[in-house]
């Protein structure tokens, strides 16, 4: 049984809430967030707390050798229904898997899921009922430990927080252009590419600056030996329909193991295609789009959700577009990704729970 212990601040907190209308991707924070610390080897009481700022101190380790993690799932409440949280059990393997990577400590699966559905059933009348939009959940942790020497902090913080959010790209009215980096890599063998880790995403942040002001939204990356095969988009995983089969990159140590991407891994079979997941050559690739062999490419993720590829480009300002930049094979998937999502069809692979 998880302890858990309750804000006086909170109700007033919700009571006091209203959800704008407009909503974005991770600026509309909902009122409530759960907080447990770890120190002495044990995890501590379970905290609802008022959304609000958090203090630590100027040497806590996050800050200075950023041993973070984190990860994003979602709730969602289309017409009034659930709330359903999408695959949980999945985010709570993946956390762990991140967390031993960083040399945090595992964090129990009771305080894991009580932390999600307690600040789920709190914000219940936060979640959107649009279709595409749902309660984005981002679960994280971090050191707190007071020290700069370097070494696993033994202090740390799990907290969880909600965004009420609709779509991640706000700027795709032209489709989503995706820049590939040739120069800069993400992540390499051996390292920590396959955690969601804080500092996975920091490194990409100076590819994103060269990507936006190329005039692109988003960065492919290439693997870090050869700079040949094609691995993950800056926060998500990428798939592409080569005569009418789906690929996507072979999960590795360097790949973010996605768990939209296994879902439509799974659901694309079920609905009668092949999909390789192997090494997909960047040139090949270009020349399998230019050839018409390439039909459509889409980014997945559960900010994403799955977004056509409008065209890949280079930093000589080459474009290669895709022949269906709106996406065929993958909007098919969407609608079938989301119909079990937002509780709209019978979920026969078991993959919602209800709060
Ligand atoms: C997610 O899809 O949940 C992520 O963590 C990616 C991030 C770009 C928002």
């Amino acid at each position: 049984m998880t302890q858990i212990t309750i804000d006086p601040g909170l109700k007033k907190a919700i009571s006091d809430y209203q959800l704008p209308e407009t909503l974005g991707f991770g600026n509309v924070m909902t009122p409530v967030m759960a907080s447990c610390t770890y120190e002495k080897g044990k995890w501590g009481p379970l905290e609802l707390l008022p959304y609000g700022p958090i203090t630590m101190y100027p040497t806590a380790k996050v800050l200075h050798y950023a041993q973070e993690i984190f990860e994003g799932m979602k709730a969602y409440r289309v017409n009034g229904q659930g709330p359903f949280i999408f695959r949980p059990e999945e985010n709570y393997l993946r956390f762990n898997r991140s967390a031993e990577r960083m040399a945090m400590p595992h964090i129990p699966h009771n305080i894991f899921m009580d932390s999600v559905f307690e600040l789920v059933s709190y914000t219940a009348n936060f979640v959107p009922r649009r279709s595409g939009e749902s309660l984005y959940l981002r679960p994280f942790m971090f050191a707190t430990e007071e020290s700069l020497g370097i070494k696993p902090a033994e202090k740390f913080r799990f907290m969880v927080i909600a965004s009420a959010s609709g779509s991640y790209f706000s700027n795709t009215s032209e489709g989503l252009s995706v820049y590939i980096e040739r120069e800069n890599a993400r992540a390499f063998p051996g390292g920590t590419g396959f955690a969601k880790a804080g500092g996975n995403y920091a490194a990409g942040l100076s590819a994103a600056i060269k990507t936006k002001q190329l005039g692109f939204v988003q960065t492919l990356w290439l693997d870090a030996r050869e700079r040949k095969y094609i691995e993950e988009m800056s926060g998500m995983n990428v798939f592409v329909v080569i005569n009418n089969e789906l690929c996507t990159p072979k999960i590795s140590d360097t790949i973010l193991d996605g768990i939209t991407r296994k879902s439509l891994i799974a659901l694309a079979r079920d609905s009668g295609y092949t999909v390789h997941e192997k090494n997909i050559d960047i040139n090949e690739l270009i020349e399998d789009i230019r050839a018409g062999r390439c039909t459509e490419a889409f980014a997945c993720g559960t900010a994403a959700i799955i977004t056509p590829i409008n065209y890949f480009g280079e930093s000589d300002g080459e474009r290669i577009p895709l022949h269906f930049p709106e996406g065929k094979i993958s909007m098919e998937l969407r609608e079938k990704l989301l119909a079990i999502q937002e509780g709209r069809v019978a979920d026969t692979y078991k993959w919602i729970a209800t709060v």
